[in-house]
């Protein structure tokens, strides 16, 4: 009977607070005195013990909010924050629609990196470098050109659209030579970009505005990320076989028939060296040979060159694809990046270059790009810019950095002799683990699926991206051996299991 009545009361509460919102919604005049009405019973009947599971209707003022008609409204002047603030209190929000995005590949491995407690673990999925004590590292040369930055004073001035023009000369000159003849005729548009990926996002805008037919071909399987920017971008992509899980290797031929397969015109988007995740770059015979059938095809080259020196320890010989499609007289796109080789992650700091076959050419495609940057971020930050023209354009710091990147190259290549070695002693298989030698630049694609791959999380506290790739940066020489154990225990104990699973679920492609 009690309970009835109680159930009367709060309808009854309801049913006025319905009717004085809607009043409220129609009449501006008695709009101060119904807000105030309706808050006071809002908070009667949340604050009544009868209430609490019993949902309140929606104001239908906060859904003409949430549903965007709101030019000319009272709302955001004056009382708009009350009534705001009572849509919260009866929990509804205009971002109702708003649905719940997947959390980031990546970051979730960190994340769950960071929450173990274990003196084990070991994150081996984020490429970055780090220390042989795994500590991150700032690169003495940078150091010295961000003195030198503090003892110039200088400003903080907005730059131009295209960025620095110191940057932009010797980015171009780093990944080209000084002295190609594209640089030496003004024949390449280069514009300062968001490190690799705002650059890349750039160049995706340019493709979708000005070939708006042409599709992307991305290699299977590929840094996430690409997929992600041709999506936003709105560039239809599709992808060419790259990796030979029989062999761990390159799926040459495959790679070649794919990109003969595609329609003329494409976009073929290539790792200028050191191919994330698998570390597994073409020889020199071998891009001669997707030159030969990217020409044929009349596609249009696009690299990413996010490691230019960091797979060899030479800018020159990781610049040997890039060039070679130059000097074969391709027109075609470099994105490129510092956040590897200065370790300039979080200055992003990059650059999107398109050499065209003439210097009019260049100047048009280089306007275009200013206004595909214009309304994205207006013009781009001056940090980064001036440390790579510092580090770049001075013959000692450039010099020192390429001792710093040869000695950061060189600790990677240690640790995957160390670990070869390891693999090779402790599995008594006699299985070939003689891929980890032959993968190249700061990963290495262990062929662990992804149920191989969550055993090293969850048995060994060992972090990595589901696809199976670890960065062999964020590894030391002494837990080589720990790695290799682990390695050998998810790849053969969970052989069987992981077969079976792998064809129940869809290989996992996450990687940064
Ligand atoms: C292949 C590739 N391209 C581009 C990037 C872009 O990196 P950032 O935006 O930090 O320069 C990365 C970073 O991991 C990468 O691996």
């Amino acid at each position: 009977m009690v309970g009835s009545r109680r159930l009367l009361i709060k309808n009854g509460v309801v049913v006025v607070y319905v009717v004085l919102s809607v009043l409220r919604w129609r009449s501006h005049r008695i709009l101060r005195c119904f807000d105030r009405m309706a808050s006071a019973l809002a908070s009667v009947a949340l604050s009544a013990p009868f209430a609490r599971g019993v949902p309140l209707p929606e104001n239908p003022m906060v859904q003409r909010i949430g549903a965007g008609k709101i030019h000319d409204n009272r709302l955001f002047k004056g009382k708009a924050f009350r009534r705001v603030s009572m849509a919260v209190s009866v929990n509804v929000s205009r971002f109702d629609g708003v649905t719940m995005a997947p959390p980031d590949p990546i970051l979730g491995v960190s994340e769950a990196f960071r929450a173990d407690t274990s003196d084990l673990k070991l994150n081996l999925g984020v490429g970055a470098y780090r220390t042989e004590e795994l500590q991150p590292y700032v690169l003495n040369v940078v150091e010295k050109a961000e003195k030198l930055m503090l003892e110039r004073g200088e400003n903080k001035e907005y730059l131009p659209i295209e960025g620095l023009a110191a940057f932009n000369k010797v980015t171009a000159e780093l990944l080209f030579g000084a002295d190609n003849p594209v640089i030496q005729e003004g024949r390449v548009a280069t514009i300062q970009g968001l490190s690799g990926t705002g650059s890349l996002r750039l160049a995706a805008a340019f493709i979708q505005r000005y070939f708006s037919d042409a599709k992307a071909l991305i290699s299977s399987p590929t840094w996430g990320n690409h997929k992600n920017i041709f999506n936003d971008a709105r560039v239809p992509w599709s992808e060419y076989r790259y990796y030979d899980p029989r062999t761990v290797g390159l799926d040459f031929d495959g790679m070649v028939a794919d990109i003969k397969a595609a329609p003329d015109g494409s976009f073929v988007l290539l790792h200028g060296c050191a191919h994330n995740p698998t570390g597994i770059d073409p020889t020199p015979d071998q891009w001669e040979k997707i030159a030969d059938v990217i020409q044929e095809k009349n596609h249009i080259p696009f690299f990413d060159v996010a490691y230019q020196g960091f797979a060899s320890g030479s800018l020159d010989a990781d610049a040997y694809s890039v060039r070679l499609f130059v000097r074969r007289g391709f027109e075609l796109l470099v994105a490129q990046s510092y956040s590897k080789n200065l370790g300039l992650y979080a200055e992003r700091i990059g650059a999107i270059n398109v050499v065209c076959s003439s210097p009019d050419a260049g100047t048009r495609v280089k306007s275009q790009l200013k206004r595909l940057a214009r309304p994205m971020y207006s013009n781009p930050p001056v940090h980064g810019a001036r440390i790579v023209a510092n580090v770049v354009g001075d013959p000692n710091l450039f010099n020192e950095w390429k001792q710093e990147m040869e000695l950061m190259a060189g600790r990677i290549k240690n640790v995957r002799q160390r670990l070869y070695e390891n693999l090779s002693q402790k599995d008594e298989s006699g299985k070939d683990w003689s891929f980890v030698l032959k993968q190249i630049g700061m990963f290495s694609y262990t062929g662990l699926n992804k149920v191989q791959s969550e055993h090293m999380m969850d048995k060994w506290h060992i972090y990595m991206t589901k696809d199976g790739r670890i960065s062999l940066a964020g590894l030391s020489l002494s837990k080589c051996e720990y790695l290799a154990d682990a390695i050998i225990d998810s790849f053969h104990n969970l052989f069987t299991a992981a077969l079976l699973v792998s064809k129940l679920v869809r290989p996992s492609k996450v990687n940064v």
